[in-house]
């Protein structure tokens, strides 16, 4: 049995010291994608999963796409290498689009299945395809003008894709909060959001009606004085290390029900680190599509 392991962009490395970490062989990999003999493992430096990956010959397009078609499913074409050879296959097959998503709205119904052509003579097909959206891509119809950073993408993924629901009137800290781009998502989701940053909250944010903003350090915040909250996120600049003890000492307090928190790297990934959360009973680790270096840590 193979499984095909899809790597971030420009995050190949990580997945591969991951794979050895885990001591996956890689058979082939033509670049994003790993080829690794055995069953699918719990990876988590990986966009999508493809479990049970079956190698089948490429004798002409019309064959390749009979083969497909056989499965009954949409497919979606993985374009690492031939990509005009994998399209025409597709110009004959039932296709998964690989669409941009709306903030909150339901995720495009499964299963579908995948191909990719390592070399023009030979298919890679999977029908049991891990990511909750096509090949990972968590791409959104983005909102522009609104909010005041980038970083709001990290969250409209983890509530669209990731099942971080927090409802309206939930109590949240956002740590790390400024410009304010997690504030903005939280507060116009109707939470009650307490943004805490040594850095200011972008000015018309800090006076929405849903929003107080304490500027000084998120580690000098006690969980005594601010009381019971929903949610604690996190998206601040720091050490892994540092960041596990302030959920340690939320959790400790039994203020906090639910964590959303980015753990960062600077240079290589923080094994140590990311044992000692997962230490945690009931806690995951995701790489989000719009995390760069770095990963989402979910405790609920
Ligand atoms: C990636 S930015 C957060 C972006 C934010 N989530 C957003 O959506 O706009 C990281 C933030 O961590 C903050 N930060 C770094 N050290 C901090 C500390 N000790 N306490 C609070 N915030 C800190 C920085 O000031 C910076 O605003």
């Amino acid at each position: 049995m193979s499984t095909l392991y899809l790597a971030p962009r420009f995050l190949e490395h990580e997945l591969e010291a991951e794979l050895a970490r885990r001591g996956l062989h890689v058979r082939e990999r033509v670049g994003r994608l790993f080829l690794c003999e055995g069953k699918a493992a719990e990876v988590i430096w990986a966009d999508d999963v493809w479990v049970d990956v079956r190698e089948v010959p490429v004798e002409s397009i019309s064959k390749a796409a009979a083969v497909l078609r056989e499965f009954r499913l949409p497919f979606v074409h993985f374009s690492e290498r031939n990509h005009r050879r994998g399209e025409l296959i597709a110009g004959q097959l039932k296709r998964q689009p690989v669409e941009r998503l709306h903030f909150g709205e339901p995720l495009a119904k499964g299963p579908w299945g995948g191909y990719s052509l390592p070399s023009p003579d030979r298919m890679w097909i999977s029908t049991q395809l891990r990511a909750p959206v096509p090949l990972g891509e968590a791409e959104f119809h983005e909102n522009k003008t609104d909010p005041p950073s980038r970083a709001y993408l990290k969250l409209w993924e983890a509530m669209t894709v990731h099942g971080i629901r927090p409802v309206r009137g939930a109590r949240v800290l956002d740590l790390g909060a400024a410009p304010g781009g997690w504030t903005w998502v939280l507060a116009h989701a109707g939470c009650e959001v307490l943004a805490v940053d040594k850095a200011p909250l972008e000015k018309t944010l800090a006076r929405h009606r849903h929003v107080r903003t304490l500027q000084e350090s998120a580690f000098s915040v006690d969980p005594e004085a601010v009381g019971d909250v929903d949610w604690l996120f996190s998206d601040i600049i720091c050490y892994p290390e540092r960041l596990l003890q302030l959920v340690h000492r939320w959790r400790d307090s039994g203020r906090v029900g639910r964590f959303v928190c980015t753990v960062k790297f600077q240079g290589e990934t923080d094994w140590d680190a990311i044992d000692a959360f997962l230490a945690i009973p009931g806690s995951r680790f995701v790489h989000q599509y719009h995390n760069k270096h770095e990963l989402t840590w979910i405790l609920v």
